[in-house]
């Protein structure tokens, strides 16, 4: 048969369970032809293993295919390229209903995931269809076919959506994958600003680059673009419009700071450029308020610096030895102003212990003199063959980034849950504050497997840019994040348990730090007070420009601004946790 034949028969098929009944297949077919055949279908990214789906489920049982899947399982390249698959699994499948599609992470070939017992592939949370976008008449045809048929929307750039932002059942996505273009603009001056703005230096990309090509590009052409932790992260979507840290953002501030123009499509209609001169309430909203909420991003230009040397450190701690991990917790407390002053970065990981250090700003002989009380902490006073000191000159990003970005690969390929917090300087000024702090972290370790206190908070660049972002985070050093991760095989209720106590391992720091907030990205799934702890004082103004652009709810999302609350029949596939 062939391939045609079989998405003919697919199509002929009742979409989905969750899809509208009212749409036929000949109403899709339309949609196609009007995105000029650009429509395709959403597959569970394991889908090819199973021999069993439920009725809509497209694709077939293909043991080559399923073979590719399987060996690449927990590697994002594949993931994040296909519209059926997503970075943290539980994002592909209904939470609430246990129906999913997904392998065993541990063991891809492990036969229980997917054949024995015989298990149905569902369609969960992944899109039903998703437009390739090719320019703005493509996000048009989909707003307007969102509101004549009440079908759901999501914006779906690479998947790696921790909140489940960019699935949806029954929906169809708005893929911007493909627009992959890059273009140098080392005198860019934002489109109708007067003369007297000075041009700088930036680079324009389409809404489907990821950071990988932005690397590859920046050291091409001798230039630096920090990144966050992944480098399948996309440069334009969900990043920099949630704020987006990186090892780099204490100095050059969050991707939102770096935003100078923004392409995009609203809701309500409109192909607008944005930026610090024209349609300013908007471009003041897509640096901060959140991806997904305002309009689809086709193309952003962003801030580019020169090619930099880096000064990097790696550190472990021996945590057989007791009391050296409060010691070393204590140290980085007691110093973090001081780091953060002399334009030090890190991740600093209090589970592994150990951290991962840069500095852009020092020589190197400065650099080595800011660093010599912690070197003399752990190569002198610790013992234990697990404390080791690591410190290079890296010549430049690309160089450096492997060996101490991802040198401790933030985990992809299954379920996997975050809650953090913003830690503001004012807990680092007191004794009291310090020490409470420090022994804070020391709990860490029994409430979840992973944990990471980003010092990234742009505290040496300063809060000059007008970004929509809590002004929390301007007021912070560092970004304290916990997760934790699931197999195949959780029951929901089990799943209700991880995320309330993953929350509840952040309490702690909630209280230490009342009126700050948590960055939106990478917060708990259930954030209590979630407008305030993500936007603070921002947030009416936010709201006033989601109504403007999108009056008719057509991009919303879960606890993003203008969110309607759980009952939204969207959100059907969202545990109930903690009341919310
Ligand atoms: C492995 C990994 C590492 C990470 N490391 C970091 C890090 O170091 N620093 C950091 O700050 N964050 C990090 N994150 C979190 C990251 O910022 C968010 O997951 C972000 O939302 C991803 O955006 P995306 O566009 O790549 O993903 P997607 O899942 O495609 O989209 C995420 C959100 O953005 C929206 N969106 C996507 N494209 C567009 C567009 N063109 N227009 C409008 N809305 C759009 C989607 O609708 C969705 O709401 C990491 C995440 C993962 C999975
Ligand atoms: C849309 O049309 C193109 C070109 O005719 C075709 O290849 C594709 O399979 C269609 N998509 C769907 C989902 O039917
Ligand atoms: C992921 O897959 C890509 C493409 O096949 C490959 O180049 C890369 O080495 C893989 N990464 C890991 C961590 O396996
Ligand atoms: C993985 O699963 C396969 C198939 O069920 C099994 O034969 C194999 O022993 C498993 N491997 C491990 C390491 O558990
Ligand atoms: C942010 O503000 C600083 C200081 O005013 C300025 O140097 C920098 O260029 C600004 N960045 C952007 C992206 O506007
Ligand atoms: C490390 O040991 C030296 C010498 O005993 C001491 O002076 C110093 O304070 C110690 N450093 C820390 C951070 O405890
Ligand atoms: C899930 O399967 C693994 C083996 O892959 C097993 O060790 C574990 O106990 C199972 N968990 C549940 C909740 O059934």
């Amino acid at each position: 048969m062939s391939s045609t034949a079989l998405l003919l028969l697919a199509l002929a098929a009742p979409l989905s369970s969750y899809a509208a009944p009212s749409i036929t297949q000949s109403v899709w077919s339309q949609l196609n032809s009007t995105v000029g055949g650009r429509l395709h279908a959403g597959i569970p990214f394991a889908r090819s293993c199973f021999a069993h789906v439920t009725s809509g489920v497209g694709g077939t049982q293909d043991a080559a295919a399923c073979a590719a899947v399987q060996a690449n399982y927990v590697n994002h390249t594949l993931l994040q390229d296909s519209l059926g698959g997503y970075i943290n699994t539980q994002w592909e499948t209904c939470q609430a209903t246990s129906e999913q599609c997904l392998l065993d992470y541990q063991n891809a070939t492990d036969q229980r995931a997917f054949n024995t017992p015989a298990r149905i592939c569902s369609q969960g949370s992944v899109p039903d269809f998703g437009i390739k976008v090719n320019g703005a008449s493509d996000v048009l045809a989909a707003y307007s076919f969102s509101k004549q048929f009440g079908v759901p929307l999501v914006v779906r750039g690479t998947g790696h959506e921790y909140k489940g932002r960019s699935g949806n059942p029954g929906s169809l996505a708005i893929w911007t994958h493909g627009l992959k273009s890059i273009t140098n603009a080392p005198k860019f001056v934002p489109t109708n600003c007067p003369k007297t703005v000075k041009p700088r230096t930036a680079v324009t990309i389409g809404a489907g680059v990821i950071y990988e090509e932005l690397i590859d590009f920046a050291d091409t052409n001798s230039l630096t673009i920090p990144a966050g932790g992944c480098i399948s992260v996309g440069a334009a979507g969900g990043y920099p419009q949630g704020g987006g840290h990186s090892m780099f953002s204490n100095v050059y501030g969050l991707a939102a700071d770096r935003v100078l123009e923004i392409e995009v499509v609203t809701p309500r209609g409109d192909h607008l450029i944005a930026n610090e001169c024209q349609n300013t309430d908007i471009f003041w909203a897509m640096r901060g308020g959140g991806g997904g909420t305002f309009g689809v991003t086709l193309s952003m230009t962003t801030l580019t610096f020169p090619a930099t040397k880096v000064n990097a450190v790696f550190a472990n701690v021996d945590n057989s030895v007791p009391g050296q991990l409060l010691a070393f917790f204590e140290f980085m407390v007691n110093n973090a102003i001081s780091l953060a002053e002399q334009g030090w970065g890190y991740y600093l990981y209090p589970t592994l212990p150990g951290i991962a250090m840069s500095n852009t700003v020092l020589s190197q002989a400065e650099a080595e003199a800011s660093i010599a009380g912690l070197k003399q902490l752990i190569t002198k006073n610790f013992t234990g063959s697990g404390s080791t000191w690591e410190m290079t000159v890296e010549p430049d990003y690309k160089t450096y980034y492997p060996k101490y970005v991802t040198r401790i690969p933030v985990p992809v390929g299954f379920a996997m849950t975050t809650a953090s917090r913003l830690i503001p300087v004012a807990n680092f000024q007191t004794a009291k504050g310090r020490a409470d702090l420090a022994q804070a972290m020391t709990a860490i370790i029994d409430e979840a497997p992973v944990a990471i206190a980003f010092g990234v908070a742009p505290f040496y660049h300063g809060n000059n840019n007008d970004t929509s972002v809590t002004p929390a985070w301007y007021d912070s050093l560092w970004h304290l994040a916990l997760a934790n991760t699931w197999n195949f095989n959780e029951t929901a209720t089990s799943l209700t348990k991880i995320y309330s106590d993953l929350s509840s391992g952040v309490d702690a720091f909630r209280a230490l730090a009342p009126n700050s907030g948590a960055y939106q990205n990478e917060a708990d799934l259930y954030e209590p007070d979630f407008e305030q702890s993500f936007w603070g004082d921002n947030y009416p103004r936010l709201l006033s420009i989601k109504q403007k652009y999108d009056p008719d709810h057509l991009l919303d999302c879960w606890q993003c601004v203008g969110w309607k609350g759980h009952s939204d029949p969207r959100y059907k596939c969202y545990l109930e946790v903690n009341g919310i």
